[in-house]
């Protein structure tokens, strides 16, 4: 049965010369070009570079790919065996179409994430492209989609754009009125603003950079999670706690079920006090003196 065809969202001036853009290469004979990359290979590179954001161990993230064109990522996903779930969107519905032609088993939505973003979070958000046709003030429109993909991750984001340093290679880059071309520095710094860990990558084409983002509590901390041979409770809600990530905390402390111990007991207390809830931060502080009267640290917080 041939898949239900994409609905076409309400066209905005940005969307238009995104369709417009888009429209001309879809008839390109060649798949790579239909999506306006140069090759399958350079396409197919950037996938990669993407997918370096995250821990190479990690083969079942769950993975939201923001400008699917048509599903290509998905493909390669598969092709290099690794599964987890995948949720392609795009705002051109014939790009849509393609792609769930192409995948009949993959989940592609005709979707803008700044109109009616999805209702979860993913461990990666990725957009390879997908903010490189310049709209009408695309500045704005950049950092309104960085926030938007950032809150929509609760692990990493990846996101490439086309670089000013291109026009050292390409001079004629700089006068093509259709690409956006980013300022490494400048983007970098816009990041750092929205996210305390974020890497600039300027190591794969000398016409790219690439920007990760953790906006989640960093990498170490989950591999400490996953490699301790015992993870450590009390530890890691302590690190989390140090970085003022209360809701980290209190998930570690909560997936804890051994017996009540007066120092979790009072570390749960920090991390209420951290989220604001003064009333449950002083019962949690009792409560640990209540398991352990001489538990200083809990009488400390308690004063
Ligand atoms: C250069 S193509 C790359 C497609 C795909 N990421 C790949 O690498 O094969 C960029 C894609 O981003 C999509 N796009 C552009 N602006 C978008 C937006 N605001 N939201 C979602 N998709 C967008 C375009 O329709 C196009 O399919």
């Amino acid at each position: 049965m041939a898949p239900p065809r994409a609905q076409p969202p309400r066209l905005r001036a940005r969307d238009r010369r995104v369709f417009a853009y888009y429209r001309e290469f879809l008839n390109h004979p060649d798949d790579a070009r239909k999506v306006a990359w140069r090759t399958r290979f350079d396409q197919e590179l950037r996938f990669e570079n993407l997918l370096e954001a995250v821990d190479e161990a990690d083969t079942a993230l769950s993975i939201l790919d923001v400008g699917c064109g048509l599903g290509d990522l998905y493909g390669w996903l598969r092709a290099t065996g690794r599964g987890g779930e995948y949720l392609g969107v795009d705002i051109v519905p014939e790009m849509i179409d393609a792609a769930r032609a192409r995948h009949p088993e993959g989940r592609f939505e005709v979707c803008d994430v700044l109109v009616k973003p999805p209702e979860r979070t993913f461990d990666l958000v990725v957009c390879s492209g997908g903010l490189t046709v310049r709209t009408p003030e695309h500045e704005r429109f950049v950092l309104a989609m960085i926030d938007r993909m950032l809150a929509l991750s609760h692990g990493a984001v990846a996101i490439n754009f086309q670089s000013t340093r291109a026009f050292a290679v390409n001079p004629l880059a700089e006068r093509d009125p259709d690409l956006f071309h980013a300022d490494p520095l400048a983007l970098y710094a816009a990041c750092r603003e929205r996210c305390r860990w974020t890497v600039l990558r300027e190591d794969m084409l000398p016409t790219d950079l690439t920007i990760y983002l953790y906006p989640g509590y960093a990498r170490s901390h989950r591999a400490y999670a996953r490699r301790a041979p015992q993870p450590d409770t009390f530890g890691l809600a302590w690190l989390l706690l140090e970085r003022r990530l209360p809701q980290a905390a209190l998930q570690v402390l909560d997936a804890d079920d051994g017996p009540p111990e007066a120092s979790r007991v009072n570390l749960r207390g920090v991390a209420l006090r951290q989220l604001g809830e003064r009333a449950a931060a002083e019962e949690a502080f009792r409560e640990a003196l209540r398991l352990d009267p001489t538990y200083e640290p809990a009488r400390l917080n308690l004063g």
